[in-house]
């Protein structure tokens, strides 16, 4: 089924992304405060899916969560289900964001952590998105898609790019994450076919950050240079961040089941660099 009009919920840094790359779609900036609210946003643009990019992740960083519990949850759990409220009552199908960081440590399974996994969240922000993947996941027509780390050629400070090269100490970890131009194409697909379930939308395979580091100090920028390289428990434990970063695997086998296919994460990585360093030099 093709997605003639879609609604995008959420006017932050991945809503406009989304907006950017598809013209059949229109961003709300509206602030959501009921499921009466997101029933007359679509009375009045009738789409044919939703697309939930709202969500509180914190500022400056996600430990942000760990003290404003009340506004954390009303963005990340209470309005996810707002918003399916209405889209069930509706009959429009939701694509709902969620997040791969629900899962803290490395699965069993070398090839990562399935969709039906059960994650352990740690901190106030990856618990209140799992709350929500709790709720939607009962009902039909909605899709979670589960992203992680969003690496991007636009700077932001969202991007995975900018924020590992503006830390003097960086953890040496490997994980999956979501090429932002990737995710743009799979959520499409994802609205188009209007798929039921939960989502890894993370590029196969895991990438360390020493090697995103190394493909930016050869390809952007080679005076860059990381002071130091620490373990993720030294994150905590020196006070750079409150409270434990999820490191993680994930494996797509429900994307795989759809026939929906992300570049394999070294190869979309090079390609993200090279575009973000041509930005660089406008
Ligand atoms: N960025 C990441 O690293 C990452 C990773 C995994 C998953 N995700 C998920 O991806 C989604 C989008 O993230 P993002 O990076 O684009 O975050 P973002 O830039 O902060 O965008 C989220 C937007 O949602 C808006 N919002 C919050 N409450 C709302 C409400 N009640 N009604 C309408 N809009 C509301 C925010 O407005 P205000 O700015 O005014 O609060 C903001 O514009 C979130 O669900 C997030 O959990 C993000």
């Amino acid at each position: 089924m093709q997605a003639k009009k879609i609604l995008i919920i959420g006017n932050g840094f991945l809503g406009k992304r989304c907006a950017a790359a598809w013209p059949e779609a229109v961003l709300s900036d509206k602030i959501i405060h009921s499921a009466q609210d997101v029933e007359e946003l679509i009375d009045e643009h009738k789409p044919d899916s939703v697309l939930n990019a709202a969500g509180i992740v914190g500022k400056p960083n996600v430990d942000w969560c760990e003290t404003h519990q009340l506004e954390t949850i009303a963005g990340n759990t209470t309005l996810p289900i707002m918003i399916a409220e209405a889209c069930q009552k509706k009959g429009v199908y939701l694509l709902h964001m969620g997040t791969g960081c629900i899962f803290y440590g490395y699965s069993a399974d070398p090839k990562g952590w399935k969709e039906d996994d059960h994650p352990n969240p740690l901190a106030v922000y990856t618990r209140s998105k799992y709350a929500a993947d709790l709720v939607l996941s009962t009902m039909p027509n909605i899709g979670i898609a589960r992203i992680r780390m969003p690496v991007d050629y636009e700077p932001s400070p969202a991007n995975l790019i900018d924020k590992l090269m503006s830390f003097p100490r960086v953890i040496d970890v490997i994980n999956s994450i979501t090429v932002v131009e990737d995710m743009i194409n799979v959520f499409k697909q994802l609205l188009e076919k209007q798929a039921a379930g939960i989502f890894h939308v993370t590029n196969p395979g895991a990438i360390k950050h020493k090697e995103i580091v190394a493909m930016y100090e050869e390809i952007v920028d080679p005076n860059h240079k990381v002071e130091e390289w620490i373990s993720a428990q030294e994150l905590v434990a020196s006070g750079l961040a409150k409270k434990t970063r999820s490191n993680t695997i994930l494996q797509s086998g429900n994307l795989e089941k759809l026939g929906i296919q992300m570049r394999p994460v070294h190869e979309a990585v090079r390609e993200t660099l090279k575009k973000y360093a041509e930005l660089r030099k406008v």
